[in-house]
């Protein structure tokens, strides 16, 4: 299978700008042989995207959905809505959407099945926080976590794509080691296998200061099957160098 780098702009990114990023990774897609690519970014930009990405082999996707499917819920952004910008993914249940606008896991499976429903691939971050590592709860966490998507999600489970991202790694230079991460990969992997015979084919991507320096240890494991990169898919030479060290 090969591995599924995306890159999650967050709240950054302009117009010029952004042409100046894509043009950059587009141009560099050649020299990446094992791994799709993907960017997820700011709503308002999907139309400047997909102009801009349609035919190429870059996708993209947006970095939340609503769990409405349509009416009067002022500001949110509706999954036939990224639709009709060809969006292929859409992140759900990022932590910080989790710690900042009080997104729960029913709310997250919601998103889910509403992504599914319109034809566009969740991509379901699930975490633990640094104290409940040390509390010991990391496997308890990311399998609740896992399972209330999987609850609602039911024989869809196949098409989902993980992201496992310990909340303490994200955008702080600490990343989990290779070992660590895939550990709990393999924790999801299994509850991935008793859902669903198909969930071998499930990428399970880590994310948390993903970086050019340490991808290639991360994306060797045998449950990794690519990354979900915050800071470093700003840069174009260091987003691709993490796909670079995509090996078959
Ligand atoms: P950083 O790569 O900046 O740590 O962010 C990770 C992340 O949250 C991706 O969704």
């Amino acid at each position: 299978m090969n591995k599924l780098i995306v890159g999650n702009w967050k709240m950054n990114g302009g117009m010029a700008s952004n042409e100046v990023l894509l043009g950059s990774i587009v141009d560099g897609l050649f020299s990446v042989s094992h791994a799709q690519l993907a960017v997820c970014v700011p709503a308002p930009y999907l139309a400047q995207v997909q102009t801009r990405l349609q035919g190429s082999a870059l996708a993209w996707g947006s970095q939340d959905v609503s769990a409405h499917e349509q009416g009067a819920f002022t500001g949110e952004v509706s999954a036939h809505m990224l639709k009709d910008f060809a969006c292929r993914y859409a992140i759900v249940g990022h932590s910080e959407r989790r710690q900042y606008h009080g997104e729960t896991d029913e709310v997250v499976a919601t998103k889910a099945q509403r992504a599914l429903a319109s034809g566009i691939t969740p991509i379901v971050c699930v975490g633990e926080t640094l104290a409940e590592r040390e509390a010991g709860q990391t496997e308890a966490v990311v399998k609740r976590q896992l399972a209330a998507v999987i609850h609602a999600v039911g024989h869809c489970t196949s098409e989902l794509v993980v992201a496992y991202e310990p909340v303490w790694a994200i955008g702080t230079g600490l990343t989990a080691t290779p070992e660590q991460a895939q550990q709990v990969h393999a924790v999801l992997r299994a509850q991935l296998m008793a859902a669903s015979q198909k969930a071998n084919r499930v990428h399970i991507l880590y994310g948390g200061s993903m970086n050019a320096a340490n991808a290639a240890s991360l994306l060797a494991q045998a449950d990794i099957d690519g990354g979900l990169i915050g800071g470093a898919s700003l840069k174009p030479a260091d987003f691709l160098s993490i796909a670079q060290s995509a090996k078959a």
